[in-house]
C-alpha cells in the first residue's frame, strides 16, 4: 500500500507534466481522484491494513491526497488566467483612436439670439422678467390702454380662449404686470413667444419678442434713442445706422418704429431687406401717461420708455433666411446651416 502511495506520488507529477488542455486536466482528475480513480481505489484498502500501521499510512494517505488535489488546482488556475488573458487581449479597446461620426449639437438660431439680447440688455442694467403665455385679456389690452373697443385691437388677431382669456398677442402684456408688482425706478426686459392668427414668409404664428421697459423719474425719447442705439450696434455691429420713424401704438405717446440697416447687404439693398436697405425689428415709444397712472404709478412723478423687438425677425438677419416660418419646422439641413 505504501508503496502504491509513492507510485501515484510520482505518476501525479508526470500526468500534470502532460496535460495541454482543460479537457486532459478534467482526464486527470477523474483518473485520481474520481470514483474509480487511483486513489479512491487506494483508500478502499485502508481496512485491510493492520492498526499498528494505520497512523502512518493514514499520515501518507492525507499527504498525497492534498498534494494531488494541489496539483490538479494549480493547474486549473493556471488554464483560468491564460483563458482570463486572451480575453483580456481581444476585448482591448484603443482609447487613442481617433472618434468616428461625432455630431456637434448647437443652439436654436432663436435661442442664441435671445441669448446675445438678453446678455447686451443686462450688460446695460436691465433685470429679466418673465409672464404667462395664456394670458387674461386684461393685462394683454385693457392694462396697456386698449379697451374692447378700441381700434388697435384690429392690429393684432388673436387666439382666444374664451372671452376674457387668449394666448398673448404681445409681450407688452408683461409691462402691465410689472408695474403692478415693481416700484419705480425700474428697468426690465421680458424675452418670450407670443401669438397671432398670421402665417406668411415674414409671419409666424407663434413668435418671439423681447419687451423692454425703463420707468424712472426723468427719462424721455432722448434716452430711447439713445439706448436702442447702442443695443442694436452692440447686436449687429458698431456700422449699423438706425433709422426712427413716427408710428403709433396705444401704450406709447409719442409712438416710434426702428429700422436698422440690413446687415447682409449694409444698407446697399438685397433681397432679404427688399432693396430697402433697411428692416424693421422695433416698436418703441416714451410710455403713455395713462398706462402708468392705470397701472398705479404716479405719472406726475415718473416717465418711462419702452420697445419691442422681433427676435425671429433678427436671427433671420444673421442666418440669412428669407422665410419665418422654415425657423419652427425643424428641419435638420436649416438647423445645420445656421449653426
Ligand atoms: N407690442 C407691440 C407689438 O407687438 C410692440 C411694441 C411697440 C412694444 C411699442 C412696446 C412699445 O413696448 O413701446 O406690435
Amino acid at each position: 500500500m505504501e508503496e502504491e502511495l509513492l507510485k501515484i506520488k510520482q505518476e501525479i507529477n508526470e500526468a500534470i507534466e502532460k496535460i495541454e488542455n482543460k479537457k486532459d486536466l478534467g482526464d486527470v482528475k477523474v483518473a485520481f481522484l474520481g470514483k474509480a480513480g487511483k486513489l479512491t481505489a487506494v483508500l478502499k484498502g485502508m481496512r485491510d491494513v493492520p492498526s499498528e500501521d494505520r497512523p502512518r499510512i493514514g499520515a501518507l494517505v492525507n499527504e498525497v491526497r492534498s498534494l494531488v488535489e494541489e496539483k490538479i488546482s494549480q493547474k486549473e488556475e493556471e488554464f483560468n488566467q491564460q483563458e482570463l488573458a486572451e480575453k483580456l487581449k481581444c476585448e482591448k479597446v484603443d482609447i487613442t483612436m481617433p472618434s468616428v461620426g461625432t455630431k456637434k449639437g448647437a443652439l436654436h438660431p432663436v435661442t442664441s439670439m435671445t441669448d446675445r439680447l438678453v446678455d447686451i440688455c443686462v450688460n446695460l442694467g436691465f433685470s429679466v422678467i418673465e409672464g404667462p403665455e395664456i394670458e387674461s385679456d386684461y393685462y394683454n389690452f385693457e392694462a396697456v390702454n386698449t379697451p374692447k373697443s378700441h381700434p388697435a385691437r384690429d392690429m393684432q388677431d388673436s387666439f382666444y380662449f374664451s372671452d376674457n382669456i387668449l394666448l398673448r398677442t404681445q409681450t407688452t402684456a408683461v409691462q402691465a404686470r410689472a408695474m403692478e408688482m415693481l416700484k419705480p425706478p425700474f428697468k426690465i426686459v421680458v424675452p418670450g413667444k407670443t401669438y397671432r392668427n398670421d402665417s406668411d414668409a415674414t409671419h409666424s404664428p407663434m413668435f418671439n419678442q423681447l419687451e423692454g421697459l425703463v420707468v424712472d423719474e426723468n427719462v424721455s425719447m432722448a434716452d430711447l434713442k439713445i439706448m436702442l442705439s447702442v443695443m442694436m450696434k452692440r447686436l449687429f455691429g458698431q456700422d449699423t445706422l438706425i433709422r426712427f420713424r413716427p408710428s403709433y401704438f396705444p401704450f406709447t405717446e409719442p409712438s416710434i418704429e426702428v429700422d436698422v440697416s440690413c446687415p447682409q447687404c449694409h444698407g446697399q439693398g438685397c433681397k432679404l431687406c427688399k432693396n430697402s436697405g433697411y428692416l424693421e425689428l422695433l416698436g418703441a415709444g416714451v410710455v403713455n401717461p395713462k398706462v402708468l397712472d392705470f397701472n398705479g404709478i404716479d405719472s406726475k412723478k415718473y416717465k418711462g420708455f419702452a420697445f419691442g423687438f422681433g427676435i425671429d425677425r433678427a436671427s433671420m438677419l444673421f442666418t440669412g433666411n428669407t422665410d419665418m416660418r422654415s425657423l419652427f419646422k425643424n428641419d435638420i439641413r436649416f438647423l445645420k446651416q445656421s449653426r
